[in-house]
């Protein structure tokens, strides 16, 4: 099988001009050294990252669909900090972040995962009060104190907020580089799939035993789907990915959907998976009457229909970003899978005190459609009955170290994998990672990740 290291592996769409969301980016050489495996394991590695990488960089609160309307807030909790986002207004940019921590001594000011106030947050340690715009309302007893004291009683403290489509986040640098720029073209491709349209429908929030950024390694490549899920190798290509890496350890890859892989032995017959996929836009399979290089294109021009039919707004989008899965990274800990009808917003969030342990944080989102005869994909994974309807901001389900998340087969094989590659990073016998240019991303995101640690960035 050939794969062109010179430009960096395979290129979906080579007409794409540089502007294009499916455009294949300059080929980045990350060179090939081998990274210490300590930095999955080690303590003085986990207190690096927080004082070199977590405290200083963007990263993703929440999402403005969350906080609708005045006094609607979410927290937002990264290793030991807390954030609290609150919408002030009905603008767009109506919305404050804030450290969320008690001026008075320290309390945690805010508990809940997503609530109202109707003008004001109360600690729950001495009733002290302040508004939704972090102003100190109110101090109990404020006459037992001595008044040079009350002199320091703080308003809540802001933290840097920015907001692009539709996604909210936070740095805890007091000058940060600005949002976009940091994002790079991830902000662009993020817009032309108008996220910023789609709502929270699932919401899953999983302990794994392993190292976040073990997590991060398997989602960023493609290199293990033959061996580890099988399933999707008769609808999906694994070296057939366009991978692009993109400046501050942003990447992506577009994994062509509705294809099979080049390993898949059943190259010629519409095997049952590519089935599955025609069914899934209305084509009835036993009609159908290519072969299964066919099923791809015929995927996006039904998708095109549906745009004209109930008015999708995805005129502008390449047949490409119509069919394939755009998994993109955004540094430090996210992998947003977007589709014109959805996506998965994965983040791995490290544990506070052990770095051998990540919550994998994974929300659904859909793109509301108010017609009854627009449904939202099977493909999509959600539960029967799930509530697509926008207008409910659904509970965050939870589950524990070694219970399946209930996301999927695909999801339960990772799961079980991920902590026994934990145990073997730590290995006499291991040496560190060695990564094909089908893991470009991954060593992509190390290299970056390395630029923080070594104080370069
Ligand atoms: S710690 Fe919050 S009011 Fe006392
Ligand atoms: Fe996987």
């Amino acid at each position: 099988m050939d794969y062109n290291l010179e430009q960096g592996g395979p290129v979906l769409n080579p007409d794409a001009p540089p502007s294009a969301a499916d455009y294949k980016a300059p080929y980045v050489d990350n060179g090939a050294d081998i990274k210490d495996p300590a930095r999955y394991y080690d303590e003085t590695w986990k207190d690096r990252e927080w004082a070199r990488l977590w405290s200083r960089v963007w990263t993703i609160a929440g999402l403005v669909s969350d906080i609708p309307d005045v006094g609607d807030f979410l927290t937002y909790d990264l290793l030991h900090e807390s954030f609290v986002i609150v919408r002030t207004g009905a603008g767009a940019s109506d919305i404050s972040a804030y450290y969320n921590v008690c001026g008075h001594r320290g309390n945690r000011l805010v508990h809940a995962e997503f609530g109202h106030v109707s003008d004001r947050f109360t600690c729950n340690f001495h009733s002290w009060q302040w508004t939704i715009d972090g102003k100190l309302a109110h101090v109990t007893d404020a006459e037992s104190f001595k008044p040079e004291v009350l002199d320091c009683a703080p308003d809540m403290a802001p933290v840097a907020m920015d907001i692009v489509a539709g996604v909210i986040f936070v740095s805890m640098d007091d000058d940060p580089v600005p949002l976009r720029e940091f994002l790079g073209p991830v902000a662009s491709h993020m817009e032309a799939f108008q996220v910023d349209r789609m709502n929270v429908v699932r919401h899953v929030r999983s302990d794994w035993a392993a190292n976040w950024k073990t997590g991060i390694d398997a989602f960023y490549e493609t290199y293990h789907l033959g061996s580890v899920h099988p399933q999707t190798q008769p609808i999906m290509g694994d070296i057939t990915t366009q991978i692009d890496c993109y400046a501050n350890g942003m990447s992506r890859m577009i994994v062509p959907i509705g294809v099979p892989s080049p390993h898949f032995p059943d190259q010629s017959s519409i095997n049952p998976g590519l089935q599955y996929m025609l069914d899934s836009v209305g084509l009835e399979p036993e009609a159908f009457e290519g072969g299964p290089q066919d099923v791809r294109p015929a995927l996006a021009a039904a998708k095109r229909s549906f745009s004209t039919r109930f008015d999708l707004g995805w005129e502008t989008l390449s047949d490409v970003q119509l069919t394939d899965s755009f998994a993109t990274g955004i540094f430090p800990n996210v992998q947003f899978g977007i589709h014109p009808e959805g996506a998965f917003l994965m983040r791995f969030m490290p544990h506070a005190d052990d770095p051998q342990r990540f919550t994998y944080d994974t929300m659904t989102l859909v793109r509301h459609v108010d017609d009854p005869n627009f449904k939202v994909p099977d493909w999509m994974g959600l539960p029967e009955g799930t509530d697509c309807s926008g207008r409910e901001r659904p509970d965050i389900e939870r589950t524990g170290i070694g219970e399946p998340a209930g996301l999927g087969l695909v999801l339960d094989q990772d799961s079980e994998l991920l902590p026994i590659v934990q145990k073997g990073l730590r290995s006499k016998g291991f040496r560190g990672p060695l990564w094909s240019e089908q893991e470009a991303r991954v060593r992509h995101f190390h290299n970056e990740l390395d630029r923080y640690i070594e104080g370069e960035k």
